[in-house]
């Protein structure tokens, strides 16, 4: 792309570094819509949403991803640009470059719009096949073409406040001494245990490779010793007939048995056809990459433990990866999740941590991200999504056990799909009921699950049936974290362990944290989609993720 020509505007986007990218709407707007920029010549770069075209002028609505308003771009006739617009090329989801001077806006809609005298088309959108037209589409619709619809307002908006988020979630935690820590992607352990990984291996990549040849080509070849089969029988009969030679039929035949081999050695082409095998038939794993079986984790909380017991309070924020065939609108198969692991803390340190850090995220997005939840607070959640939020940021949440919860459920007027009695898992009706009858739209932390019910690693209470779990239930999505205290006395996690039916030798370095310097640790883990989904509104975990990934879809 040819260099930006005028630099004026660059001076307020221009950070330490020296470096700087060319100004973008959102900073022009500022606090005041423009109002305090109006008389600076400008050049804006972004696409073009709508065009209105008048007798004496059009006006772009333009945007270029760094707020959802965008800017209104006026070009009056006889000016370069009105030629540019009425040879018909600034359509709907083109690039374009606009220069003029920022003006007061005489409508009452906004505080202020460029006058356009010089436009440029850098990319057309050919509007008989752009998707984008102005119209509303559905979110679902919208998921087809997830290449395209970053550019709609709802997933622009999702875009930054997922961006804010994120930076609010490193703030909190390094701003409270936190250490920033990343965890493998690839193990050979199940945190959770339940069952739910995907498997890494390139058992199957040779499999696959040398699966042999396609059917269509064997089927081909097939066809061919038919044909000639063909051939030489109709030269015998010609040959008894005396009107062919003997030479001729076995050069046919040679043919013919040339024929046959090639289809056999197209057969036997391509490696193995399968898996290596121990004597008794199960999987040689040690012939896979990792030499044992490995899977996308599913947390990465066991190596966070690890990290804290070294160097006392981290955090990590990555992917993690769930074979779940839930197909919901609160489950992917690929999400990003936020687990603290604090050293020296309990369960009391985790549910302060948990319930501060989420209300350093409400107030982080409702201090930048106004105009966006203005957005989905009409157009989304059609409530009073920012007054809502607020009051969560500003009251405490509510915190009950787990026998408690079930009780509220109990007691209630209402049926659910699934029934509850101690012991049994809160499904997410039972959540959302609990959250948003039974406290009002509060948040609530339940603690002290049924050990049967929760992981191995949770720290054994006293009364040796419940563990120091807690979930943190919101409004419309149910469990948006999931913690506990860790267990840190040796024998009980061996016995933990086995109970569990999983095999302590492969968790031998997770019971030495135990052995050496042991001390009560305790951590979470939020579901960063879910998170997305409760300050926006947005009810579909997949409109909360540009990509999402779940049973059946991994495109884009
Ligand atoms: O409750 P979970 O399973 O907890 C853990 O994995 C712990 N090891 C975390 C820890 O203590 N460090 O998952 C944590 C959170 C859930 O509360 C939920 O918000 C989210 O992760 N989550 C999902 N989000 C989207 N899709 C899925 N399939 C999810 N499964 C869990
Ligand atoms: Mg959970």
């Amino acid at each position: 792309m040819r260099p930006m020509r005028q630099a004026t505007t660059l001076a307020a986007g221009k950070s330490t570094s020296g470096f700087a990218r060319p100004e973008k709407i959102a900073r022009i707007k500022g606090v005041d819509g423009g109002a305090s920029r109006v008389g600076e010549e400008l050049e804006i770069r972004g696409w073009a949403r709508s065009v209105r075209t008048q007798k004496e002028r059009a006006f772009i609505d333009l945007n270029d991803g760094s707020n959802i308003s965008g800017m209104q771009a006026v070009v009056n006739e006889g000016t370069q640009a009105w030629d540019v617009i009425n040879s018909g090329v600034v359509t709907t989801g083109a690039a374009v470059s606009v220069r003029g001077a920022l003006v007061a806006s005489p409508g009452g809609k906004q505080a202020a719009e460029l006058l356009v005298n010089e436009l440029e088309v850098i990319g057309p959108a050919d509007p008989e096949s752009y998707p984008l037209q102005k119209k509303r589409h559905t979110l679902e619709y919208l998921r087809s073409i997830a290449h395209l619809r970053p550019r709609t307002n709802t997933i622009g908006a999702v875009s930054r406040v997922r961006n804010q988020l994120a930076y609010a979630t490193h703030k909190f935690f390094q701003e409270n001494g936190f250490l920033y820590v990343n965890t493998p992607i690839v193990t050979a352990s199940d945190c959770e245990g339940a069952g739910e990984q995907f498997q890494v291996t390139t058992l199957l990549n040779g499999l696959q490779a040398g699966a042999g040849p396609s059917p269509e080509a064997v089927a081909a070849a097939e066809s061919k010793v038919k044909a000639q089969g063909d051939a030489v029988k109709t030269l015998k009969e010609a040959m008894k007939a005396g009107s062919a030679t003997k030479e001729q039929v076995d050069a046919e035949v040679a043919k013919l048995l040339q024929a046959k081999a090639d289809v056999e050695a197209l057969k036997s082409t391509g490696g193995s056809t399968s898996l290596p095998t121990n004597k008794d038939g199960s999987i040689d794993y040690t012939q896979d990459f990792f030499s044992k079986p490995s899977y996308l984790t599913v947390s990465g909380q066991l190596n966070g433990e690890i990290m804290a017991c070294a160097v006392n309070d981290v955090y990590t924020f990555g992917p993690t990866f769930r074979a779940e065939n839930s197909n919901t609108s609160r489950h992917l198969a690929e999400f990003w999740m936020v687990e603290p692991e604090m050293a020296f803390a309990d369960l009391n340190d985790d549910m302060d941590c948990a319930e501060a850090y989420l209300k350093y995220c409400i107030n982080h997005v409702l201090e930048h991200c106004d105009e966006d939840l203005e957005f989905f607070e009409k157009n989304v959640a059609k409530d009073n999504l920012r007054e809502r939020l607020r009051g969560v940021a500003s009251q405490e949440f509510a915190r009950i056990t787990y026998t408690e919860a079930v009780e509220h459920v109990l007691a209630a007027k209402k049926k659910f799909e699934f029934p509850v009695e101690w012991g049994s898992d809160l499904q997410s009706e039972h959540e959302r009921y609990i959250t948003e009858e039974v406290f009002k739209d509060r948040p609530v932390i339940v603690r002290d699950y049924p050990k049967d019910i929760k992981a191995f690693y949770m720290r054994l209470n006293d009364d040796n049936k419940t563990v120091a779990a807690m979930d943190v239930l919101v409004p419309r999505v149910g469990e948006l974290m999931g913690g506990s205290q860790r267990e840190e006395r040796l024998d009980v996690l061996e016995r933990r362990i086995e109970d569990n039916g999983l095999e302590k030798e492969s968790y031998w370095w997770y019971l030495d944290l135990r052995r050496y310097g042991s001390q009560p640790h305790a951590g979470f883990g939020l579901g960063f989609e879910r998170l997305v989904c409760y300050v926006t509104g947005v009810e579909n975990i997949r409109d909360a993720i540009p990509f999402p990934r779940y049973p059946g879809s991994a495109e884009f």
